[in-house]
């Protein structure tokens, strides 16, 4: 493949490969063949995780990386993301990991990938996609879960503006979890309902195997919207409250992509609860992100060792 830009263009046989592959790597079982890949990350928009992590992933696999600043970068002279991409190809880059503002600025990029462009991997594009959080999403419950059919996940919060809710919501629903989503009326997204119901917060949370928390994104909030709650509002009607966790089953798990408000999505002591995977995801993170860019680049060597 040349592009690894929504997770749900992949196959179910390729998705639960990557995740394997993940699996090895945080084993320490498969060990990357060094190849002198040479990867360039350019976020638009700011990152701690996703951009640290690739970056970790790069360092791990023996790749060479380069890391643009778009604010220093000519896209600031009003070059087009075509240009710079077309740019990156001939000075000889091989992959370029891009997070954007733009939903879906990737759709026009695809067909091109690989020969007029680099390789292109999605380190999320506005409220669109996070093919990359969600892949480590679905890691993390294969190791509490080892399966994701039946499972019932909730997915609470900001659904609307969440790229995160709609990677997970399709792919788990695919992967024959049961998804639920609960969250403020106005935060809903009624083209997400073919994947699982809208339900009250309180319903059912003692038999949830997963509870998703999501991040209130300030940032993509008019301040119509984020006049709708107080921070105490939203944290009683929609966070995870110690009464709310009290009524957990002992084996759910608690995730969030983070950034977390503490003491909104979810109480601070709550964080690094023993239900909580939050900062396991974030460790996930960097062997998730191995396997998407070893999958765009897998060497012979490593797919005998995959057999
Ligand atoms: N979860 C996530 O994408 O975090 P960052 O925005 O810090 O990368």
């Amino acid at each position: 493949a040349n592009v690894f830009v929504n997770i749900n263009d992949l196959s179910n046989q390729d998705l639960l490969s990557i995740i394997h592959q993940a699996l090895l790597f945080k084993s320490g079982q498969l060990l990357p063949v060094m190849n002198k890949q040479v990867v360039a990350n350019l976020f638009f928009e700011n990152s701690t995780r996703t951009v640290t992590s690739f970056q970790m992933a790069e360092i791990k696999l023996g790749y060479e990386r380069i890391v643009i600043d778009p604010n220093k970068s000519s896209a600031v002279k009003g070059e087009s993301l075509e240009d710079t991409l077309k740019t990156l190809k001939v000075i000889g880059v091989d992959t370029v990991v891009i997070r954007h503002t733009l939903r879906g600025w990737y759709d026009n990029f695809c067909q091109m990938a690989g020969k007029e462009i680099p390789k292109l991997i999605n380190a999320g594009d506005g409220n669109g996609q996070h093919p990359s959080q969600s892949l480590l999403d679905l890691m993390t419950i294969i190791e509490t879960f080892d399966h994701f059919r039946g499972l019932k996940v909730r997915i609470i919060g900001d659904i609307y503006h969440s790229r995160v809710a709609r990677s997970n919501a399709e792919i788990l629903d695919r992967l024959g979890a049961n998804v639920t989503f609960a969250g403020p009326k106005v935060w809903s997204d009624p083209s997400l309902t073919q994947f699982g119901h809208v339900v009250d917060m309180d319903d059912d949370l003692e038999q949830q195997d997963v509870v998703m928390l999501l991040r209130v994104q300030h940032e993509r909030l008019t301040d119509g919207e984020n006049a709708h709650f107080t921070i105490d509002q939203y944290h009683e009607q929609y966070g995870l409250t110690r009464a709310r966790y009290d009524r957990l089953k002992d084996q759910a798990i608690i995730m969030h992509p983070a950034p977390v408000n503490r003491g909104v999505e979810i109480d601070s002591d709550l964080v690094e609860s023993p239900k909580s995977r939050i900062f396991q995801q974030m460790a996930n993170g960097v062997f998730a992100r191995m396997a998407i860019l070893n999958s765009l680049n897998t060497s012979v060597l490593q797919k005998e060792l995959l057999k």
